[in-house]
């Protein structure tokens, strides 16, 4: 039905060029995007419908020793009991009873377990114990959970859940803490998609909990701690003709939706991480299961995310600014609060000014920026300045206090690193952009940095670009000489800024596509000279940076032949629904159980395809200005709305792949100012504004090198463009 509407929609679009050639301004195309009833993009939200989240499936194949009704607990048709009696203790025969709940999907939040009571037998006195062991994925799932704070220092668990069942009915809800004294722990809040639940006890619980006896389960539930983005909620939306595209757009938004939560002293990072200034406020966690603590590097994707699908920007602001108010006397930012806002590392005080730059841009923070204007003057004029080899004005790990520092990955990267000068470069434009937008005597802050960034990026091209291989080397060993290796990082942050200039950007893509290229992404290191392993990992958060400046250089098809390697990848690989923090060799999670499968800075996909194939991106703060620029490689129709300050950005474009035909329908808020660009692959047609030809290969007017058409439009009415036959004048 909906599909049949669609195609409906593009035969439409189809019958108006032929019509067009006969008369173009006889034509009418209705604008979709507001007459929606019912729209089609709501099938693919991941979110749960109600915060009280039930299991859909106890995985027989996982069911050991005497369970009885293991369905029950889904159902409701009676108990699910679990019977363990100590007459084979000690043999091979004593299997504890165990099932497994799959909630179909990974959630995060608190699980309730409603107990319908519990036996202890006489020989074993004591309640019995039930243990919980928590999984985003059946590879990682044992007898203890995939991840707890304990592994992280909170040493109150041995990794799995202990509860001590009492005889009554009652509903058991997992809180931090224990029951006993400093017995029969539990961790809280998981993040996770199974539950392993076994009757047992841990020998250092007795006499409080036994191995034996019996206890039944009448019902279970998961109580949601993270965002609901539930269909409602969505103020910015993406379809395509691409289904798989679709899907894994609303894949990352549930993804980032996980990491979204108020921040709270018991489920978070227990190393250091638990400030004070945070406690209580929303915030953008790194991960849903881990660290649970907000990273500012992570937000240079997360929070667009944000942005662009629910207008979330009380998180990323609340974090940006409790770091900016933790800058250090140097001028550097912490890039967490983890170990009370001391973790060195030496790309994120960047990240941070780029991160703020977004805020503005996106949402128009005007009253954030303002506020936060001299920590950017600080980071940048103090603390860059004092890491900086000034013979070759290039940052360089090893100058100043940065030499113990690291990176979004910890890498052990020296000297002149690219990575984090064609940052500096990306930095220093965004802030120049920030002082302009301010204006007056900011002006002059705007200049400086402008200057430098040129000499950075000129200091880039001249010293770190290996013109044997075409692609920069990604920095020193140790001693003067540049490692024969090239990282995804600095290369692709190189076309995003323009360190790269059109030639050299074409053979850095070229290199990682001949290089870099895995089953399961790009990977962010050509080969292992850096570190053992590293030319077959894949961070899908880096990897945005690479897809970016694909579409940058207009091959919007490298672009989306990387998403779905990478996205389809992390689409049909357990969990299924959310994106990961990393991937290793053969496309496993690359640090095995402790790997978070659900990742804000995974969710490049949300931002990627707003920004290039529906083509909203803001010019100007809280999209004051913007463009619209669609890049639709094999996509044949996109349609959705960005959010600003003043309502939605609506865009519907369709074209006919390879016949030169395009159509493009869209709206603005009042008092905004836009650009159009419209694709003109085929010179001999004509574009149309709102039914009158505006532009004609007539030789009055001729097409931009990149092959499109700029309409500026300054008004709120929706305006349609169409890319069709030229009309003959005779
Ligand atoms: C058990 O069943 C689940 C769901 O049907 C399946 O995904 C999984 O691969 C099976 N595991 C084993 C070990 O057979
Ligand atoms: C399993 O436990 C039930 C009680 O819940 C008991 O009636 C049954 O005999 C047990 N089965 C086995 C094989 O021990
Ligand atoms: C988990 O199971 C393994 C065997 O698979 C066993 O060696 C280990 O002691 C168990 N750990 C706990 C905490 O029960
Ligand atoms: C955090 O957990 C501890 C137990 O480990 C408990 O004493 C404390 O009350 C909890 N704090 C909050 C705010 O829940
Ligand atoms: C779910 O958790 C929230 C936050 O702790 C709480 O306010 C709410 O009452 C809980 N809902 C249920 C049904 O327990
Ligand atoms: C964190 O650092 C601040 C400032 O240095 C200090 O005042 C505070 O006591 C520290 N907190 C902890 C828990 O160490
Ligand atoms: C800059 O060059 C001078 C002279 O060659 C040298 O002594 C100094 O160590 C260099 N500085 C750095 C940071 O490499
Ligand atoms: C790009 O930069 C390189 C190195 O500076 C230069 O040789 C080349 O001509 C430039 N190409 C273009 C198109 O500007
Ligand atoms: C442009 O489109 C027209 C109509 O489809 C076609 O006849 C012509 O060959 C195209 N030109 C090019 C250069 O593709
Ligand atoms: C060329 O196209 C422009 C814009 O459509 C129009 O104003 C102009 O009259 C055309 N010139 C000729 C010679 O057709």
């Amino acid at each position: 039905m909906i599909l049949l509407t669609l195609l409906a929609r593009s035969l439409i679009g189809l019958g108006f060029i032929r019509s067009a050639r006969a008369d173009p301004s006889s034509y009418q195309w209705q604008d979709s995007l507001s007459s929606d009833a019912a729209p089609d993009w709501q099938k693919y939200v991941r979110s749960p419908p109600n915060q009280i989240v039930r299991p859909v499936a106890v995985l027989a194949n996982y069911t050991q020793g005497n369970v009885t009704n293991p369905n029950g607990l889904l159902t409701g048709r009676g108990a699910t009991t679990f019977t363990r009696t100590s007459v084979s203790a000690g043999t091979e025969k004593d299997v504890p009873p165990t099932i497994v709940v799959d909630f179909g999907q990974n959630v995060v939040g608190v699980l309730s377990i409603n107990f319908d009571g519990a036996q202890s037998f006489n020989d074993t006195p004591g309640l019995p114990g039930i243990r919980l062991a928590f999984s985003e994925t059946l590879q990682y799932l044992t007898n203890v959970s995939d991840f707890s704070r304990s592994y992280n220092g909170d040493t109150i668990t041995p990794g799995s859940d202990q509860i001590a069942v009492n005889p009554y009915p009652y509903t058991w809800t997992d809180i931090h803490g224990c029951e006993y004294g400093n017995e029969v722990c539990e961790d809280g809040l998981h993040g996770f998609r199974y539950v392993k639940i076994y009757l047992d006890a841990l020998p250092s619980d007795a006499p409080d909990t036994t191995s034996y006896g019996s206890v039944s389960i009448g019902s279970m539930s998961l109580n949601f701690s993270a965002f609901l983005g539930t269909p409602n909620t969505f103020t910015g939306y993406f379809e395509s003709s691409d289904d798989q595209l679709n899907q894994w757009w609303y894949d990352g938004v549930y993804t980032n939706d996980m990491c979204t939560d108020i921040f709270r002293v018991n489920d978070t990072d227990p190393r250091g991480a638990a400030s004070p200034t945070l406690i209580g406020k929303l915030v953008l966690h790194d991960g849903a299961k881990r660290d649970r603590d907000p990273y500012v590097g992570d937000l240079a994707v997360s929070a667009r995310t944000s942005y662009v699908s629910h207008d979330l920007h009380l998180a990323p602001r609340n974090v940006l600014a409790d770091l900016g108010d933790h800058q250090r006397a140097d001028g550097w930012i912490p890039p967490a609060s983890i170990n009370n806002y001391t973790l060195p590392l030496l790309d994120y005080p960047l990240w941070w000014v780029v991160c703020s730059y977004d805020l503005f841009m996106y949402t128009g923070d005007t009253a954030y920026i303002q506020q936060y204007y001299p920590n950017i003057v600080k980071v940048l004029d103090t603390f860059y300045p004092s890491v900086t080899n000034t013979n070759t004005s290039l940052i360089s790990k090893g100058v100043g206090v940065s030499g113990g520092y690291g990176d979004y990955a910890f890498l052990p990267r020296q000297g002149p690193v690219t990575y984090y000068n064609a940052l500096y470069v990306l930095a220093l434009d965004n802030a120049a952009s920030i002082a302009t937008f301010l204006g007056g005597s900011k002006q002059a802050d705007a200049d400086r940095w402008t200057a430098r960034a040129q000499v950075v990026s000129a200091a880039l091209n001249k010293y770190n670009f290996d013109t044997t291989n075409g692609a920069f080397f990604d920095g020193t060993c140790g001693g003067e000489a540049y490692c024969q290796t090239h990282a995804q990082d600095g290369n692709s942050l190189s076309i995003v800024t323009g360190v790269a200039n059109g030639t050299r950007a074409n053979q850095v893509l070229s290199y990682l596509s001949s290089n870099n290229a895995r089953p399961y992404g790009n990977s962010f290191y050509d080969n292992d000279v850096i570190g053992a392993g590293f030319s077959q990992r894949v961070y899908a958060f880096i990897s945005y940076f690479e897809i970016e400046a694909r579409f940058l250089v207009g091959s919007a098809s490298s672009a989306l032949e990387e998403i779905r390697r990478l996205y389809g990848w992390m689409a049909s690989h357990d969990p299924m629904s959310t994106q990961w923090e990393g991937i290793g060799d053969n496309g496993t999670p690359y640090e095995g159980a402790y790997t978070s499968m659900a990742h804000g800075w995974g969710t490049g996909i949300v931002p990627a395809l707003t920004n290039y194939v529906l083509g909203v991106i803001p010019q100007g703060p809280g999209f004051s200005v913007y463009s619209i620029k669609p890049m639709p490689g094999d996509i044949h129709w996109a349609k959705g709305a960005v959010p600003t300050l003043n309502g939605p950005i609506r865009v519907s474009w369709n074209s006919n792949p390879g016949g030169g035909q395009f159509y493009l329908s869209a709206s603005a808020p009042a008092g905004t100012q836009g650009t159009i660009y419209v694709p003109v692959a085929n010179s001999t047609v004509a574009v149309y504004l709102d039914s009158k030809q505006y532009f004609a290969a007539n030789g009055t007017q001729s097409l931009s090198q990149d092959g499109y058409v700029a309409i500026p439009i300054n008004d709120a009415q929706t305006h349609t463009i169409t890319v069709g036959f030229q009309q003959k004048s005779n």
